[in-house]
């Protein structure tokens, strides 16, 4: 079973320690520390920040991290979603020992379900960024509903999803 869980005392150690292998590092371009830390920072100003761990069978497996932010970027100007607020995926992880398994994609699903109950606040889309050349992380995402803008920053794609208000994930079962 797939649980989304807060990071504490008791499995920070735990969630700092999971890697991906080396030949990934730039696909993701941080630690899960630097993340974490990020989170707290932006949270103290402001823009609410959540990281979660991922859990499997109790196993602490991945990390991941979403804020909700407004789409602002000057890059954006000329796009529909210029504007409008966001759910964005600022950081997604599965610890190399434990990839392919199918944890990222009922991780992934998961938290989509829980940002369609608009945690934060209302918003219409779920965006992120990820490498072009990372087609795994492409694939999860398309199959998600996730569509690529054409707005490509630092080698990487900014693809966003409508969000379902009804609450009904459309993606893989
Ligand atoms: C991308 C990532 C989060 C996916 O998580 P995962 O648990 O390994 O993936 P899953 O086992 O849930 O598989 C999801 C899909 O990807 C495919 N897949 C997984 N690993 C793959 C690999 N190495 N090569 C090709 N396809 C792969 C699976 O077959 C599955 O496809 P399907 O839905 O058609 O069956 C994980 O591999 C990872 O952390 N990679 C390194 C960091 C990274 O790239 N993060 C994303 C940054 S945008």
């Amino acid at each position: 079973m797939i649980e989304l869980r807060k990071i504490n005392g008791e499995n920070i150690d735990e969630i700092v320690a999971l890697e991906v292998a080396e030949d990934q590092e730039d696909f993701i371009q941080t630690t899960n520390l630097r993340s974490f830390a990020d989170a707290h920072m932006l949270n103290a100003d402001g823009i609410p920040a959540t990281p979660l761990a991922i859990y499997a069978d109790e196993i602490p497996v991945g990390f991941m991290m979403y804020i909700y932010d407004t789409m602002d970027h000057e890059s954006f100007e000329n796009e529909v979603f210029y504007g409008k607020k966001s759910y964005f995926i600022w950081h997604m992880m599965i610890g190399n020992n434990f990839q392919g398994k199918g944890y990222g994609k009922l991780a992934f699903k998961k938290m989509l379900r829980h940002m369609e109950t608009m945690p934060d606040g209302e918003a219409d889309y779920a965006s992120l960024f990820y490498q072009t050349s990372n087609t795994t992380a492409r694939n999860l995402y398309a199959s998600f509903g996730f569509v690529d803008t054409g707005i490509i920053q630092d080698q990487s794609m900014l693809a966003v999803k409508k969000l379902d208000v009804t609450g009904k994930t459309h993606g893989p079962k």
